[in-house]
């Protein structure tokens, strides 16, 4: 592993051998973190994103040495984005999630806060999904906020990057980039013709600990933009995470950022 500091407000930038190196070096921060903070204050909140690339993270997570050595009693386990489809779906971020790790390690249902971006309303799921956030964290006032004092704060919030500089559902030119500070809206992506619910850039700029994974040639050409080119959020909205009072690492393995200087 070789680490750089990227250009933009120094991001940690940690590069992998390749995609199983990368999805350990995540596995091994999310245990580190979740044992940590359930340690410090008996819970952990944590929102994963969909996609391929956390698959390989949770088939790790969800078997030994892993399995048995995170408190999953004490954690609670929420969306940062989901297709608009039902939860059964092949393209249901939810049901990768449910299949590769919630179905295999000992983490009670109610600890699992699913996104309702079935319903046919986007804009009622969005609104759902923001009061379910919002009680959530609301009773548990005593933790430190961060520096959207009226937005829940995340211990932790695993991001990926698309090729087009995506993360979240926060697409290119799209609506959701403006959300100010909402906690979740819904997002129409043209270049899909499909909708999403997200977290908002605000929201997830909240949390405690972010971490983005991305790996693959693909993704070369635009984490070299996003990392080390001009500011640009509406071509790569990815560049809108920048956490005002928390970390940010980039967990990427060699491929992708072959296109790195430094
Ligand atoms: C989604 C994800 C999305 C993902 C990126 C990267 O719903 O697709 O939440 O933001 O993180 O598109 O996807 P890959 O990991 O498949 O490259």
């Amino acid at each position: 592993m070789s680490d750089i500091t990227s250009g933009q407000s120094g991001h940690s930038v940690a590069i992998y051998h390749n995609n199983e190196a990368l999805a350990q070096a995540a596995a091994e921060y999310f245990a580190s973190l979740a044992n940590q903070f359930v340690t410090q204050k008996g819970s952990f909140t944590v929102a994963f994103s969909g996609g391929s690339t956390p698959k390989v993270m949770f088939a790790l997570l969800a078997a030994s040495p892993f399995r048995e050595n995170i408190p999953w009693q004490s954690i609670f386990i929420f969306q940062v984005d989901e297709r608009c489809v039902p939860p059964d779906h092949a393209d249901s971020n939810f049901r990768m999630m449910r299949e590769t790790l919630l179905a295999k390690v000992p983490l009670p249902d109610s600890q699992v806060y699913r996104m309702p971006a079935e319903l046919a309303d986007h804009a009622a799921a969005a609104q759902q999904y923001s009061q379910l956030l919002r009680n959530f964290f609301a009773a548990r006032k005593s933790e430190a906020a961060g520096p959207h004092p009226n937005l829940p704060r995340f211990d932790l919030i695993f991001l990926g990057m698309g090729a087009d500089g995506h993360t979240a559902s926060l697409f290119p030119h799209s609506a959701a980039l403006h959300a100010g500070a909402e906690i979740a809206v819904a997002s129409y992506v043209a270049r899909l013709n499909a909708w999403r619910i997200t977290l908002t850039a605000d929201l997830i700029n909240n949390a405690r600990n972010i971490a983005f994974l991305a790996g693959g040639q693909d993704k070369a050409a635009t984490l070299q933009k996003v990392l080390q080119g001009d500011y640009q959020p509406e071509l790569y909205p990815s560049q809108l995470i920048r956490p005002g009072a928390g970390s940010l690492r980039w967990l990427v393995d060699e491929a992708a950022a072959s296109l790195l200087a430094g």
